[in-house]
């Protein structure tokens, strides 16, 4: 694209930056939505975030990512947070109107928006959340919020699964939360179950997060990790009959869901996964 003194500048800041897709995704899909704009990622030291956020208003910088570790961080700097920021306590989207920075979060929305469009029904549903990190959090945040009617965390340190399960059933009412270590019963009763752990990441490509056998095959299975793309706990689960969702599209999903929120329009997504998956 040809840079133009109407171009827009958007950004990320983070530190450390150098593996981040953001530039490319964001990139991509400016293209192909045939935006005006580049986006870049700016790495910020944890002393510099106070200068960075004022330098961000003083270049009227109109929107900007935000990741580890300033996602916490960065709200005292923030005039007003959207709901899903707020009960998350975490932001990664920033939006800048005549300098008042709005904070939005991304993370696990960008994943529902994706089971929506690809018709998997998740208010009133029963879900299983593998794992108990920040991932699992937004997910599972963001599940609660949505409407589903029970959460199970499985996680290895069952303290983790506790202290989330307790979180989101102090924040969100009418939901049943329940946690547990892996075990052998039945989870035949559950529609949706969801890898939020690194298990099955490349170079650890052959391991799987659970046991497939313990399923329904009407229960939809989706996983975050994205490298590979089909990770296999998927390809288990394309061969058993399940219905499966990749990780790169929840990825690209909360990354142009940002777009949505800084440019107020439809972004296409899907021409902008066929395009990302090509350079896989
Ligand atoms: P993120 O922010 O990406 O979610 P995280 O906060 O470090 O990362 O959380 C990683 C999650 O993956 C945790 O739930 C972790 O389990 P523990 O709470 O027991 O640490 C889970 N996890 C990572 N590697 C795992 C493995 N090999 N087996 C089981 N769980 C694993």
């Amino acid at each position: 694209m040809k840079v133009k003194s109407s171009t827009g500048l958007y950004c990320l800041i983070g530190n450390p930056l150098e593996k981040s897709l953001s530039p490319d995704i964001h990139n991509t899909s400016f293209d192909i939505n045939k935006v005006d704009a580049v986006y870049t990622a700016l790495e910020v030291k944890p002393e510099y975030l106070e200068d960075a956020v004022k330098g961000i208003k003083a270049l009227n910088i109109k929107g900007f990512n935000v990741t580890i570790p300033h996602k916490v961080e960065i709200i005292p700097y923030l005039d007003e947070l959207d709901r899903e920021a707020n009960l998350l306590g975490a932001v990664n989207t920033v939006k800048n109107v005549n300098g008042r920075l709005k904070g939005y979060n991304t993370d696990g929305k960008g994943f529902i928006e994706l089971l929506k469009s690809k018709r998997v029904k998740v208010k009133n549903q029963k879900v299983i959340v593998i794992g108990a990190g920040g991932a699992a959090r937004a997910i599972a945040m963001s599940l609660a919020i949505e409407g589903v009617k029970e959460i199970l965390i499985v996680n290895r340190t069952i303290e983790k699964a506790r202290t989330l399960s307790d979180e989101i059933k102090d924040k969100v009412k009418d939901i049943t939360v329940k946690y547990s270590l892996k075990s052998e019963k039945e989870y035949a009763e559950y529609d949706l179950i969801i890898n939020c752990t690194s298990i099955g990441m490349y170079p650890d490509a052959e391991s799987v997060p659970f046991d497939l056998s313990l399923l329904s095959k009407s229960c939809t299975v989706a996983d975050i990790v994205y490298k590979p793309l089909k990770t296999k706990f998927l390809q288990l689960a394309e061969s058993r009959g399940h219905q499966t969702v990749e990780g790169l599209g929840m990825l690209i999903n909360q990354a142009l869901l940002s777009e949505e929120i800084w440019l107020d329009k439809t972004i296409e997504k899907e021409l902008v996964l066929k395009e990302l998956v090509k350079g896989f």
